[in-house]
């Protein structure tokens, strides 16, 4: 199949909503770090997110609460440095926006100035919406996240499936329209159920980037090291992985150590 986006040399906001139009899915993958974004780049990657998911698979938290500004600034730093192709967009941390809109946008500046990235995604709906405005307004794009939003852990008090009840599934909608509205160019939209995931995609004119949200969604999201197998403890029904990194890798140290300890390594041909 041809990629109607496949050339274009930088993914833009624009480009996103292009692929909306055309129905050419977006691909985003996360990134923490140098040498995964820069194979990340080799590829053909739409969107790079540089997700507070660090807290979990970078840092070994267990919620994405404890990730400071500063850390983020740091992860994101390093993945612009590989990534000259794909839209990157980094994750406010919690904390960061929430409360007050003016804190929101300085954190947003600091994102933006220091680290090169492209846009920011934070998570909620309305009542965030004083924040996503500030923010747009000094002409940062803004990323929306609906549904299971895991800075919000402690009040929902499980990582289950969201919004299955009429309800809560009504203001997930009404959310999305209001974060269109605003001006969000994007809206990632994590463990919902497939049917409210593509009413919501049917009725915005920005994409939905879905992770377990079913197939209707204008794009896809997995955290690297969940899809390469690395993060072998975390396995989801919406996880598909496309490998057994985690087990290479395990496999590879285990050979290293077993050659060091025999004297195989290092060879003659491995000396000066
Ligand atoms: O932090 C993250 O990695 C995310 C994705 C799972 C969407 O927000």
């Amino acid at each position: 199949m041809a990629y109607l986006q496949t050339d274009v040399t930088k993914v833009t906001t624009r480009v996103l909503q292009n692929m909306k139009l055309h129905g050419e899915k977006i691909a985003m993958l996360t990134a923490y770090d140098f040498s995964m974004a820069a194979l990340l780049e080799s590829t053909k990657i739409d969107v790079v997110l540089v997700g507070d998911s660090a807290a979990n698979v970078m840092e070994g938290h267990k919620t994405t609460l404890p990730i400071t500004l500063d850390e983020m600034i740091v992860y994101a730093t390093s993945v612009v440095r590989a990534i000259n192709r794909a839209l990157v967009v980094v994750d406010m941390p919690f904390g960061t926006y929430q409360g007050n809109s003016k804190q929101a946008l300085a954190s947003a500046i600091r994102i933006m100035k220091e680290t090169g990235a492209d846009a920011i995604k934070l998570e909620g709906g309305e009542e965030v919406l004083e924040s996503v405005q500030r923010i747009l307004s000094a002409g940062i794009p803004v990323m929306g996240h609906l549904g299971l939003t895991p800075q919000s852990i402690n009040k929902f008090g499980t990582y289950a499936v969201r919004a299955t009840e009429q309800e809560e599934a009504d203001r997930l909608k009404r959310d999305a329209l209001i974060l269109q509205e605003a001006g969000c160019f994007a809206i990632v939209l994590e463990k919902i159920p497939a049917a409210l995931a593509a009413e919501v995609t049917a009725e915005l004119k920005i994409p939905t980037i879905g992770i377990g949200a079913g197939q209707a969604t204008d794009g896809q999201v997995l955290v690297l090291q969940d899809m390469l197998g690395i993060t072998r403890q975390f396995m989801p029904r919406y996880l598909r992985t496309y490998g057994t990194f985690g087990e290479d890798i395990a496999n590879a140290i285990r050979h290293y150590i077993s050659d060091v300890k025999s004297g195989d390594f290092p060879n003659e041909k491995e000396q000066y």
